[in-house]
């Protein structure tokens, strides 16, 4: 069975999606640990109140090249395939990225590559676009830059308000993001641009 880890630095709505598609038998795999750089994280406290090993990198304590060693060293001990990003705010190292080159994944709240950054739901909310959405991709050196695995669209109408932008785009996330990984985890990455919606 394909085993992941999820990386994540605050809420964790993301890492209960992939965690319920797994325990549901959606997602036909394992998640082998959750992991973040922030030790209050409420995401790690909801991975352990499902019985999920958690783990705090030691980024404040070490620095990010030691916090890296340590997600490399479970990575590799623990058999994981896939590196699941999930509301990480870190940006990783071009040496981490190439150590597990094609095998990390990110989701991100708007149409890449449109609003990039840290907060990709307010940047397109604040310039005014009619439509935004979701993306999933593979992680590389850049920013918000990997190859895209799968999109989603959110239209913006005149009474949506910000909040309700956000619930919006969270809801498209927690559909989109186990659907992606099953695929990716039984085919591994297309060869060729293919497009889920
Ligand atoms: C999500 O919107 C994700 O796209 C972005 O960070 C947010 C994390 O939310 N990368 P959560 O912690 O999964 O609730």
């Amino acid at each position: 069975m394909t085993s992941f880890c999820i990386v994540l630095s605050g809420r964790g709505s993301n890492m209960e999606a992939l965690a319920d598609a797994v325990r549901d038998g959606r997602l036909d795999a394992r998640v082998e640990f959750v992991a973040s750089d922030a030790p209050d994280a409420p995401g790690l406290e909801k991975a352990h109140r499902r019985g999920i090993d958690t783990v705090v990198l030691p980024y404040a304590s070490e620095g990010k090249e030691n916090a890296e060693r340590r997600l490399s060293g479970l990575c590799s001990a623990r058999g994981v395939e896939w590196i699941v990003l999930a509301g990480f705010m870190r940006i990783l190292s071009p040496e981490f990225v190439t150590a597990h080159a094609g095998r990390i994944v990110n989701i991100h709240p708007s149409l890449l590559p449109s609003f990039p950054g840290r907060d990709g739901i307010g940047d397109a909310w604040r310039f005014g676009v009619a439509v935004t959405g979701v993306t999933i991709h593979l992680v590389d050196a850049g920013i918000d830059s990997g190859r895209i695995l799968a999109q989603r669209a959110v239209e913006i109408f005149p009474e949506d308000s910000l909040e309700n932008l956000e619930e919006k785009i969270h809801t498209t996330e927690h559909a989109l993001y186990w659907k992606t990984l099953s695929e990716l985890f039984r085919t591994g990455v297309p060869a060729e641009r293919r497009w889920r919606r």
